[in-house]
């Protein structure tokens, strides 16, 4: 599949799952090195990282605990600049060394604002694990530890990512055709 449409908009491939796959492996390996032993508490955000994570956590062997939290910033192509966390955390967070597991850090304000929580609640030392990131679209000064790849700032779908709710079950990734 080459083309899809998503409601009112087309999008081709960009990434095939074989790409995605192996980029994952090189991500695990590398948190793998910084974290066994460590009894990190993985943060997984909702709803976009949902792929991300299960392919993720299914690649480290070692004890660790996941938690998932919802945030939203998003509106149809566009941030709206606003995020509200909307699905707390329940485990303990002082201390731990945490992973915020996401999707794209495109502006940062996401990680910022989930971040800036984990250290007001006395997390240990925060890491960021994003699939994908747009350095180009970037506005807040976060640190990512373990990034996928880096896109240039078209909007894709699929593996999680939604445009408008829809798009998230595709296997690959797809970008907005212009
Ligand atoms: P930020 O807060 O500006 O860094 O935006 C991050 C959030 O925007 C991510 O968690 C995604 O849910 C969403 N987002 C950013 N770029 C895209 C995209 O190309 N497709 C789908 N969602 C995106
Ligand atoms: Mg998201």
């Amino acid at each position: 599949m080459q083309e899809i449409q998503v409601l009112d908009k087309t999008f081709e491939l960009s990434i095939p799952y074989s790409e995605l796959a192996a980029r994952i492996d090189a991500m695990a390996a590398a948190i793998r090195a910084d974290l066994e032993g460590e009894n990190p508490l993985f943060i997984v955000m909702l709803n976009g990282a949902f792929m991300f994570a299960a392919e993720l956590m299914k690649r480290l062997d070692f004890a660790a605990q996941i938690s998932f939290v919802k945030m939203a910033s998003y509106q149809d192509t566009g941030s709206t600049g606003e995020v509200k966390q909307l699905i707390g955390i329940n485990e303990r967070i002082r201390g731990r060394e945490v992973v915020v597991v996401e999707d794209i850090v495109e502006s940062g304000l996401t990680m910022k604002v989930m971040t800036d929580i984990l250290r007001e609640r006395g997390a240990g030392r925060v890491r960021i694990a994003a699939l994908f990131h747009k350095p180009q679209r970037m506005k807040y000064d976060i640190k990512i530890d373990y990034v996928g790849r880096v896109l240039d700032d078209a909007f894709v779908v699929g593996f999680g990512l939604d445009y408008n709710g829809y798009g998230r079950n595709l296997p690959d990734i797809y970008k907005l055709k212009h």
